[in-house]
């Protein structure tokens, strides 16, 4: 049985991190909603209570039902989860009357508090709160706190149940993790078994079983995650995989050329099907982004569901779905209203009435890469930057044409080839070009000409959620944009985009 650690979500900004930092410790942990709590097993070691944007003393205050947990199993609330702990049990939680936001020190900190075990005096910690605990209940002994906030942290006598203001899962607390760990490992006595390594091994047998000699679909799109998945499984059920991967026209240059021979070395048992033309007419005069979109999901899938309907009694469809995206769609705000309808494969199994294998769900983007690491697949997949499913089609601006996809084609090659050469590829989280709908005038040699605008954009992100341009050398910039210029026929200015995301996004469709 996996042990592992519960966290449950009040909403907060931040509750991802906490998973991530207990990820980090090789703990594994999963996020449910508040209101969503599984059922209490052997296999759970602790639960953590997260943060929240409300307020316990709202009329409509989150409650969870802490029936099989409180008293029974290690339990740390933080922020909201702490106040929930102490409002609810006979405690007081007021508005503060001064600011709570940002950096404070421990001033008084219980070291033979397990939970603060080598912390150190006057730690900085993050405090993120518009209410403050101004009253513990009887049994509660105060074990941290600050200038102003007295009770910065209380553990409940005769059981292993704590509470703590500030937010040790953020990087601005500065022994946050050591806090963590004194909680997960100490408190909850959690192994710290889970690794790449293990996760590999326990997958590849549970895909076995569940799998036996039925026969698997996936499709591949040259990304990290479709391709530690068809390693996977290629592992687990060898060829009853079989890999589809679409040329749906809108890739990098030479792209579905050399990622098929990888894929080809790799072992896979791969059918990459042609598709350019049908993507092509059917984005003809299209140019408002979400239509391109849906046009280019629907194609996919069409492609898609032809291609597999050939191979005889196919039952599973996998996909390379991340806990990220789960997180997304059963986060206690519900499925965010903002995003772009991103997930390109989406429509699949309602269509082909298969059943889905999701390996990578529990997983975020860094544990996949390590993944993938474990399991010996190259950089050149790893470290790959991301790239939208609906390709160039969204970084040309407006009307998609052959001649536009392969000026824009030329320009990205040369902008991600030098950013290789220069050893900033690896530096930059996403890189790539966009093709304005806009001529500008220039001159070559005697001649005025009149042609295309591209912009460069590059970004530092760690999920894609926020990102800063990336402050690329300025001799580098040069460099390369005369390379542009001089090489691509069609383009004769370059631009480098320097918002930030927000409140500009990454891509500009
Ligand atoms: P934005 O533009 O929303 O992009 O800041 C965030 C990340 O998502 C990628 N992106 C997409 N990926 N289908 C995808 O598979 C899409 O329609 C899509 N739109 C944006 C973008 O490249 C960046 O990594």
């Amino acid at each position: 049985m996996q042990e592992k650690i519960l966290i449950l979500d009040f909403g907060s900004q931040y509750t991802q991190l906490i998973a991530r930092r207990v990820r980090e410790l090789n703990v594994y942990c999963e996020i449910f909603p508040y209101n969503k709590i599984p059922k209490i097993d052997d296999s759970i070691k602790g639960v953590i209570l997260s943060g929240s944007p409300f307020s316990v003393r709202d009329k409509n205050a989150l409650i969870p039902d802490l029936l099989n947990i409180k008293g029974i199993k290690p339990a740390l609330g933080v922020c909201y989860g702490a106040q929930y702990l102490a409002h609810f049990y006979g405690g007081k939680v007021s508005p503060s009357d001064h600011r709570e936001y940002g950096r404070a020190n421990l001033k008084f900190i219980d070291n033979t508090n397990e939970l603060f075990k080598d912390v150190s005096a006057n730690t900085q910690v993050w405090m993120s709160h518009a209410d403050t605990i101004t009253k513990l209940p009887d049994n509660y002994k105060v074990i941290a706190g600050t200038d102003d906030v007295k009770f910065g942290a209380f553990k409940i006598n005769d059981e292993e149940t704590y509470g703590i203001q500030f937010h040790p899962e953020v990087y601005h607390t500065q022994e946050g993790k050591k806090i963590i760990k004194n909680f997960v490992v100490d408190i909850c006595q959690a192994k710290q078994d889970w690794t790449p390594a293990s996760f590999v091994t326990s997958t590849v047998s549970e895909l076995k079983n569940k799998i036996g000699n039925d026969k698997v679909v996936l499709g591949l799109s040259g990304g990290v995650d479709s391709t530690v998945v068809a390693t996977l499984l290629n592992k687990a059920i060898g060829k009853n995989l079989t890999c589809i991967f679409v040329d749906n026209g809108l890739l990098r240059k030479n792209e579905y050329s050399q990622v098929m021979a990888s894929y080809k070395k790799m072992g896979f048992n791969v059918i990459g099907v042609d598709a350019k033309n049908k993507f092509l007419s059917d984005l003809k005069n299209v140019s408002e982004p979400e239509t391109k979109r849906k046009i280019i999901g629907r194609n996919f899938i069409e492609v898609f569901d032809k291609e597999a309907n050939k191979i005889q009694n196919v039952k599973w469809l996998a996909q390379g779905t991340i806990y990220p995206d789960v997180i997304e769609s059963i986060s206690v705000k519900g499925p965010s209203a903002t995003i772009k309808s991103h997930h390109n494969v989406g429509g699949l199994p309602d269509v082909m009435k298969l059943q889905v294998i999701e390996p990578l769900k529990l997983l975020f983007k860094d544990e996949v890469r390590r993944v993938g690491k474990t399991l010996n697949i190259s950089d050149d997949f790893l470290k790959r930057h991301p790239f939208p499913g609906p390709g160039l089609s969204i970084r040309i601006i407006g009307k998609i044409t052959q001649e536009k996809i392969s000026v824009l084609q030329e320009v990205d090659d040369i902008f991600i080839s030098c950013l290789k050469e220069n050893k900033l590829y690896d530096k930059v989280w996403q890189a790539g070009a966009i093709l304005l709908p806009v001529q500008s005038v220039g001159v070559m040699g005697d001649e005025r000409t009149y042609e295309n605008v591209v912009a460069l954009r590059a970004v530092s992100s760690t999920d894609g959620m926020t990102a800063d341009w990336s402050h690329l050398p300025y001799e580098f910039l040069s460099n390369i944009s005369n390379k542009i210029i001089n090489n691509v026929k069609g383009v004769n200015r370059v631009v480098f985009d320097i918002s930030s995301k927000p409140p500009a996004t990454i891509e500009w469709e």
